[in-house]
């Protein structure tokens, strides 16, 4: 099978800028053309300050770029020139019309579709990254065909399944690959073509064919099944909590048995992401719309434990410190949803900064990765008062100086750094008592009591 010669990528997010960087590091013969409609991105893809922070992804990056990597705002040009174009724009959670805050809104496929059926003139293959509901390589289908000359499209779907944080090995060295495509001749020549690309480094046992619909619903499954085993291990935690028993050690005894296996059992203040609750909440929608309630409301169950989690952290805080946290000041260590990402979108530490301080208290706030402006971006999207952030939200530099003068420190995201912390200088500008909430279950918990701090962590009875 010969390699294609140009690929052209639309959407330089956490997707479509790693992805790409990947698959031009691995195949130099191949041009790589990743074009965004914002230039600021777009400009920080062209600086030696990545928009998006990932370990290991600047070398991948500096590797490539300005030899057959290639970013631009010259959207429909660079599309017009590739053989193969990747479609990797957000798909977020639909806030207005018809399943508003369930269904996935798809106008930015959409337009990113009529755009490519504007500008293309010969045979494309079209490949699905984002993630989108089952069956919508159809409608993209109907866009591309019904709206260009020549009609020669084929829409294969190509799911990503990178983690944040760890984006560059699961490149590198993936689970699998999945391709779905048309079961044609055409289809499976250009599920080929796409297979000749991944082959490049990935053995070909891990590239998995299969029918377009198959390949665009195990996305949201995958997605799915992962987020429920996190809520399962934290409805446990709060069952652990009040009958003595101790999550980590159930976690890890359940996890032994290879039915179950060891991974996503830690319990914690809740899942974040871009993806876990809006692909649930897309599958949600989707179920209730083929007729299926029964399994609409089973998988939203997942997200409402995940709520539920994330209340009871903030509860737990606030019954601690004497049933009020007015005028106190919380110090507050991580932002980001999971550690060696700057990504916030949904995560727990928003929702829990916001009800803190919509109770009056001080957040004295680090994370090493999330830059103050986001901080107040995301607090304002969700609602936060501007005066209430300006007067009651400090953005520090260190975890210590976050706890200077603190009545209770809460780890929200389990960044190695916390590890490092000088915990007898944090107890010493405490007040006392000294409450240190562990969201994550990082911290040796028995040494922190032992200095003299009042220790609360996930599902420890
Ligand atoms: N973030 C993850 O970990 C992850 C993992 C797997 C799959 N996904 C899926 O991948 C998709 C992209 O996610 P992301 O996190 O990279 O999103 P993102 O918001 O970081 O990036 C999307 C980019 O697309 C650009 N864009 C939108 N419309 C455009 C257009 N018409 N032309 C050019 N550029 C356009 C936006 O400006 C933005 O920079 C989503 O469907 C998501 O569900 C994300």
């Amino acid at each position: 099978m010969n390699l294609p010669k140009k690929i052209c990528c639309i959407g330089a997010g956490y997707v479509g800028g790693p992805t790409m960087a990947m698959i031009a590091a691995k195949c130099p013969s191949i041009r790589v053309d990743v074009v965004d409609i914002n230039s600021h991105r777009i400009a920080a893809w062209n600086s030696d300050d990545l928009p998006v922070y990932e370990p290991g992804l600047f070398e991948v990056v500096s590797e490539a770029r300005g030899k057959n990597l290639f970013f631009s705002t010259e959207v429909e040009e660079r599309v017009a020139d590739a053989d193969i174009i990747f479609v990797a724009v957000g798909t977020p959670t639909k806030t207005y019309g018809m399943g508003a805050g369930r269904a996935a809104d798809l106008c930015y496929i959409e337009s990113a579709a009529r755009m490519i059926a504007k500008v293309c003139k010969g045979p494309k293959i079209i490949v699905e990254k984002s993630t989108i509901p089952v069956r919508t390589a159809e409608a993209l289908h109907a866009i591309l065909s019904a709206n260009s000359e020549s009609g020669k499209f084929q829409v294969l779907s190509n799911p990503e399944f990178l983690a944040e944080g760890t984006a560059i090995a699961d490149l590198q060295n993936p689970d699998r690959i999945l391709i779905g495509g048309e079961k044609t001749e055409a289809g499976d020549a250009a599920v080929e073509t796409l297979v000749s690309v991944y082959n490049q480094w990935i053995p070909r046992e891990r590239i998995l064919t299969t029918n377009l619909w198959s390949s665009e619903l195990s996305k949201l499954v995958a997605n799915a099944f992962l987020a429920q085993r996190i809520s399962s291990i934290n409805s446990i935690s709060a069952l652990c909590e009040t009958t003595g028993a101790d999550v980590d050690e159930v976690a890890r005894a359940i996890g032994m048995d290879s039915r179950i296996g060891p991974k996503f059992l830690k319990a914690s203040v809740g899942f974040g992401g871009s993806c876990f609750q809006k692909d649930i909440l897309n599958l949600v929608y989707l179920c209730a719309h083929f007729g299926l309630p029964e399994v609409s409301a089973y998988w939203e169950s997942v997200i409402k434990m995940n709520d539920w989690q994330k209340s009871r952290f903030t509860e737990k805080i606030v019954k601690t410190l004497f049933n009020t946290v007015s005028g106190k000041r919380i110090a507050i260590w991580g932002f980001a949803f999971k550690k060696d990402t700057n990504d916030t979108r949904e995560s727990a530490a928003i929702y829990i900064c916001k009800d803190l301080l919509l109770e009056g208290a001080h957040v004295a706030l680090y994370d090493p990765c999330v830059p103050e402006t986001l901080i107040h971006e995301d607090l304002r999207y969700v609602g936060v008062p501007d005066e209430v952030i300006e007067k009651q939200l400090t953005v520090c530099a260190s975890c210590e100086e976050a706890a200077e003068r603190a009545h209770g420190v809460a780890v929200l995201t389990e960044w190695d750094e916390f590890l490092q912390v000088d915990f007898d200088q944090v107890l010493k500008e405490m007040y006392k008592p000294a409450f240190l909430f562990d969201g994550r279950n990082l911290l040796d918990h028995a040494a922190l009591e032992k200095k003299g701090f009042s220790v609360y962590a996930i599902g420890k009875g």
